[in-house]
C-alpha cells in the first residue's frame, strides 16, 4: 500500500511531512526530480515529459495514486496528463484544489455557479511558469466571483532553496513581497503557490505582516488526501514501503532533505 508524491525537487517534502503526520501508517514513495529542478522556468512540453517520466516511475513502485506536489507541474502538465496519459486504474491529483477549497470555503464537488466569497484581494506567490499559466485564476473563476488576484512570479526562490542558500532565499522572498505590495498594497490573503515556499513560510509571514492570512499547501493537501482515501480506500496501491527516490545525487539530496525535515532522510537513485 503506497501513495506517490512527486515534485521537481525538495519542495514536495513539505507535503510529505504533513501527509506523514496526518496518515502515519500510510507508506509513501517520494520522487524528487532534482536533476531537472527548477521546473518554474521550463516550457510546458518539457515539464510534461519530465513529469510523466517521474509519475511513471511512481506507478512502477506500486503507487496507484500520485499527488503532484508541484504547482508548476500541476499548472503546466496535469490537465494534459489526465486527458490522455493516466491509465484508467490510476489517479494523479494536483495541489491547487485543496487551496481553492480553503479559500472559497466550498467543496470541490460543489458544482453550483461561482459566488462571492469573503476574501476579495488575494496575493499569489508562485514560480514564473505557474504565474504565466494563469491556472490558479482559471480554477478560482469556476468557483468565486469578484476576487482580485495579483500574482508575483518569484524568480530564484526555488533555486536558492535547492542550493540550501537560505539567506538568499530570505532576501528574494522579501523583495518579491515588496514588489507585489507595490501593485496590491493591502492583500487580505496570500497564497503560497509553490511547495518549496513553506520552507520559507516564516519569511513570507514576516514580510506580509500580521493582517494577511497566509494559505500554505502542506496541511490542506494532507487533509484532502485523508478525505479522498476515506472515500476511495482502494486507491492505496500495492507498494508497501516508504522510499525516497531522486534523479539527482542521492547523497547531496539526502543531506539537504535531512536538514529541511530535521530527521534522517535517505534518498536512492531513481530507476528511470
Ligand atoms: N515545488 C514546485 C512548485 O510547487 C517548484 C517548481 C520548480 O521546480 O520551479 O511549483
Amino acid at each position: 500500500m503506497a501513495v506517490g508524491i512527486f515534485d521537481s525537487g525538495l519542495g514536495g517534502l513539505t507535503v510529505l511531512e504533513a501527509v506523514t503526520k496526518r496518515l502515519p501508517d500510510l507508506p509513501v514513495v517520494y520522487f524528487g526530480d532534482n536533476a531537472h529542478t527548477p521546473y518554474g522556468v521550463r516550457d510546458a512540453d518539457d515539464i510534461y515529459e519530465l513529469t510523466t517520466a517521474g509519475v511513471q516511475c511512481l506507478f512502477d513502485q506500486g503507487c496507484d495514486l500520485v499527488i503532484l506536489a508541484c504547482n508548476t507541474a500541476s499548472a503546466a502538465a496535469l490537465r494534459r496528463m489526465q486527458e490522455g496519459w493516466v491509465p484508467h486504474d490510476k489517479r494523479v491529483l494536483g495541489v491547487f484544489v485543496p487551496l481553492i477549497e480553503a479559500l472559497t470555503e466550498r467543496k470541490w464537488g460543489d458544482n453550483s455557479p461561482p459566488r462571492e466569497v469573503a476574501v476579495k484581494h488575494v496575493a499569489l506567490f508562485a514560480t514564473p511558469t505557474t504565474v504565466s499559466s494563469r491556472a490558479f485564476q482559471r480554477e478560482l473563476a469556476f468557483r468565486a466571483i469578484g476576487v482580485d488576484v495579483e500574482a508575483q512570479p518569484c524568480a530564484g526562490v526555488v533555486d536558492a532553496i535547492e542550493m540550501g542558500d537560505m539567506i538568499l532565499a530570505d532576501a528574494l522572498v522579501r523583495s518579491h513581497v515588496e514588489s507585489l505590495q507595490r501593485r496590491m498594497p493591502r492583500p487580505e490573503a496570500a497564497i503560497l503557490g509553490c511547495t518549496h515556499y513553506p520552507l520559507v513560510e516564516e519569511v513570507f509571514r514576516d514580510a506580509l505582516g500580521p493582517d494577511v492570512a497566509v494559505y500554505s499547501q502542506p496541511n490542506l493537501v494532507a487533509e484532502s488526501l485523508a478525505d479522498y482515501l476515506e472515500r476511495r480506500p482502494e486507491m492505496v496501491g500495492p507498494g508497501a514501503e516508504t522510499r525516497f527516490l531522486t534523479t539527482g545525487d542521492p547523497k547531496r539530496v539526502s543531506s539537504k532533505a535531512t536538514q529541511f525535515l530535521r530527521r534522517q532522510i535517505d534518498f536512492t537513485a531513481a530507476d528511470l
